[in-house]
């Protein structure tokens, strides 16, 4: 099966947004502070990295890698704050990846994130429908990208390996298939002990879908124009059960 790519359009600040879904990528006030504070912030990233020892990996999982935004700030983030010889492993999952040129003109609206997009852009032009290993800074950050559909993508993982995630595909109410229970199970399978996880959404299913599958949850303050977003923690018990 070939790649079916995104269908986008884009707003007068040159901002995209899906078409299919008729949703944002990111925060059209600043994708970047957005990332920064609902995925990294909530997973306490920044103090994660810098507490790893040599030859420690950190492994995130994201649902919807969309322009790879998040993937970006979090190698940046892990650049700045882990020793030198930890290492960073990156899963996400995308059914509908952007076209090189459409990233191209998505990451183009980051110019803080240059060096790591060119890097992504070049490594990008090659992706093809399944699983794939993208490496970077010398093999140092490596990124799993996942292309097809998540439940199925995730599925085929080895159990008890994300730290943490970040869940980011679209609004449920706009695209319900990303925040099913069969997905929730899934993320906790896939987590390690302790597991954080965050997500720009506050959707009372998505909370209480996660807390049954063995998450204890939590409402945050949302950013910018919204009120609130959810963060949470793999609790032992479900590690138990498992
Ligand atoms: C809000 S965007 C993600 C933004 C992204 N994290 C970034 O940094 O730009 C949501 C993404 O989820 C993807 N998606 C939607 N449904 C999906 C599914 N069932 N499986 C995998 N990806 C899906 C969309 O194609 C889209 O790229």
């Amino acid at each position: 099966m070939p790649i079916q790519h995104a269908q986008l359009h884009w707003d007068d600040q040159g901002q995209p947004l899906s078409s299919a879904y008729d949703d944002v990528y990111f925060s059209l006030l600043s994708g970047l502070e957005e990332t920064r504070y609902v995925f990294l912030q909530h997973n306490r990233l920044s103090e994660r990295f810098a507490a790893l020892h040599s030859g420690d990996c950190m492994t995130v999982g994201e649902t919807g890698f969309g322009t790879g935004l998040n993937f970006l700030c979090c190698w940046q983030l892990f650049e700045q704050q882990a020793p030198e010889d930890a290492q960073l492993h990156f899963i996400s999952v995308e059914k509908f990846p952007l076209t090189a040129a459409d990233l191209q003109q998505a990451l183009a609206l980051w110019p803080p994130l240059q060096d790591y997009s060119e890097q992504l852009l070049q490594a990008y032009k090659n992706i093809r429908p399944g699983r794939q290993t993208l490496l970077f800074a010398g093999g140092r950050v490596r990124l799993t990208l996942l292309v097809g559909d998540a439940s199925v993508q995730l599925a085929q993982l080895d159990k008890q390996i994300v730290d943490a995630w970040f869940l980011d595909g679209f609004a449920p109410a706009k695209n319900p298939e990303m925040w099913t229970e069969e997905l929730f199970g899934l993320l906790a399978q896939l987590s390690a002990p302790g597991a954080t996880l965050a997500t720009f959404t506050s959707a009372g299913f998505v909370r209480r879908g996660l807390q049954a599958a063995g998450f204890a949850m939590q409402r945050n303050k949302g950013f910018g124009f919204k009120r609130q977003m959810l963060s949470g923690q793999l609790q032992g018990e479900a590690l138990a059960a498992q």
